[in-house]
């Protein structure tokens, strides 16, 4: 058995790997072993790479396998879980910037072989650079670095639309002299500067949708550069990571009611200050005592977790106040909304941490036929995802916006620590509806109080 025919063995049980890592990814249950089979797959690979004879010098694979791991390490063992959505934005970033550093090399050191390797150069290098700045920007807007509002400014589309024709008219001129280092410096620089103008206008709810389509172009861009050097493994791997992103960005714009092309391109989004009822009216608040009283009388009760329950970690606290709900002949389900949180899967993570069984957890379109029929809907720290202003308010920047229907349960409960806007920077309307109570402050502080009222009224 020849040494190239063995690496292509290994990089197809590499392929199928990550394969079954990827499917196996798409439920809760199953995660762990699809991250397990991933990370098989992806040392086999490096194996694979390492040991077929290209490689003549270790040393610097070693220096860079030590600084990138120890830095990844670092950073993920600093991050918070609310601050994941971010790190995600960062490690994009870094994949395309590895992807355009070993595409600069091939063309540095072998230049362009023939028409199809010069094409796959140019697409490689137009959608990592414009993917490692993108990536930058959104990393800096999501980790509140720089504003998460939209950055809007008069003529912008025909910036913006001059910015690819020069990128499209360079390309042609680099298809035609491909040696000319030159325009090869301009495309990556202007994709570079593309990225920024691409991301800027783009704020509020929307990012999830971006961080999902620049995880796509990640994977586009370790694809191409596949083609750039015949890897046969990375075109495989990039286009499993980039169909995946564009699978997840397609079912966040559907739980958002929008369109992908109206969320990168329609400078949507804008953060708009909203007064929530017509005239002021007055949140009601309640005591954790007569909130209390009413749920121990509950005989079916919807949680409805948000980005709040992660600032809170109040996972675990949450579940003992459902154990202590159910022992009372209570129903207890979590409503589930898509894009509540700050990641895709954010509730089901914090959830799941805290053993809370799958079975209980209904998604937004099997929760809200129930909603009319619980006694009691808990929010707790989610705010966009229940605005009924998504419904029927076209000046809404959540109009369109499929929510969870807590307003229609017979009380609802918001725990949260003031009347402060989530995500998208608007009020929400349901908190001055009248079936609705406050119950201000920390949401772990106050489930544990309900939890407190509900061990001291089984003493007596
Ligand atoms: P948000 O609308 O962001 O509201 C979160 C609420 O949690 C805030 O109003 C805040 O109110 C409350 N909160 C914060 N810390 C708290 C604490 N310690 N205890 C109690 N409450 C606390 O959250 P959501 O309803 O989950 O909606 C998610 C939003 O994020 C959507 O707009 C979505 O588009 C966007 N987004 C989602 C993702 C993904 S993929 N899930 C990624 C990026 C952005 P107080 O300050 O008054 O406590």
């Amino acid at each position: 058995m020849n040494n190239e025919f063995l690496t292509n063995l290994v990089y197809i049980i590499s392929s199928i790997l990550f394969a079954f890592g990827l499917k196996f990814l798409g439920s809760p249950v199953s995660a762990r072993r699809g991250n397990l089979l991933s990370s098989l797959g992806m040392l086999l690979a490096v194996l694979a790479t390492l040991t077929n004879g290209h490689m003549i010098s270790f040393q610097w694979i070693l220096i860079g396998i030590i600084i990138g791991a120890s830095l990844g390490a670092l950073v993920a063992i600093k991050a918070g879980m609310t601050q994941m959505p971010e790190m995600i934005a960062l490690l994009h970033g870094c994949g395309a910037l590895a992807s355009v550093f070993v595409d600069w090399t091939a063309y540095h050191t072998h230049g362009v072989t023939d028409l199809t390797n010069t094409i796959t150069l140019y697409l490689s290098i137009v959608i990592g650079g414009l993917t490692v700045t993108g990536s930058a920007i959104a990393w800096g807007k999501l980790s509140e670095r720089l504003s998460g509002k939209p950055v809007l400014f008069s003529g912008q589309k025909w910036f913006n639309s001059a910015l690819i024709a020069s990128i499209l008219i360079l390309g042609g001129f680099f298809i035609a002299h491909p040696e000319n280092y030159g325009i090869f410096l301009a495309i990556l620089g202007l994709s570079f500067f593309f990225g920024v103008f691409l991301v800027i206008p783009i704020g509020g709810a929307d990012m999830p949708v971006v961080i999902s389509v620049l995880n796509s172009y990640s994977g586009v861009v370790a694809c191409t550069t596949g083609f750039v050097i015949h890897n046969t493994l990375l075109i495989v791997v990039g286009a499993l990571v980039g169909a995946n992103g564009i699978i997840l960005s397609i079912i966040m714009c559907k739980a958002m009611n929008r369109s992908i092309t109206n969320v990168l391109f329609g400078a949507f989004g804008h953060v708009v200050k909203k007064s929530g009822p017509g005239e002021k009216k007055e949140a009601k608040a309640i005591s954790v005592e007569d909130a209390f009283l009413i749920l121990e009388n509950a005989k079916s009760v919807m949680i409805i977790p948000g980005y709040g329950l992660a600032v809170a970690q109040a996972q675990h606290a949450v579940r003992e106040l459902s154990e202590f709900l159910q022992k009372n002949g209570c129903d207890v389900k979590y409503a589930i909304h898509p894009v509540a949180g700050r990641m895709p899967g954010h509730m089901n993570v914090l959830l799941a941490e805290a053993n809370i069984s799958y079975d209980l957890l209904l998604e937004m379109d099997a929760a809200n036929p129930l909603m009319d029929t619980v006694d009691v809907a808990i929010i707790i720290g989610a705010n966009d995802v229940v605005n009924p202003a998504s419904r029927h308010d076209k000046s809404s920047p959540i109009y369109g916006m499929p929510i969870i229907n807590a307003d229609k349960a017979k009380t609802v409960f918001v725990l949260k620590r003031s009347m402060a806007t989530g995500f998208a920077g608007i009020e929400n309307e349901l908190f001055y509806y009248d079936n609705c109570r406050m119950i201000f402050g920390d949401a772990k502080q106050t489930l544990q109080a309900l939890v407190a009222e509900f061990k001291s009224s089984q003493q007596h």
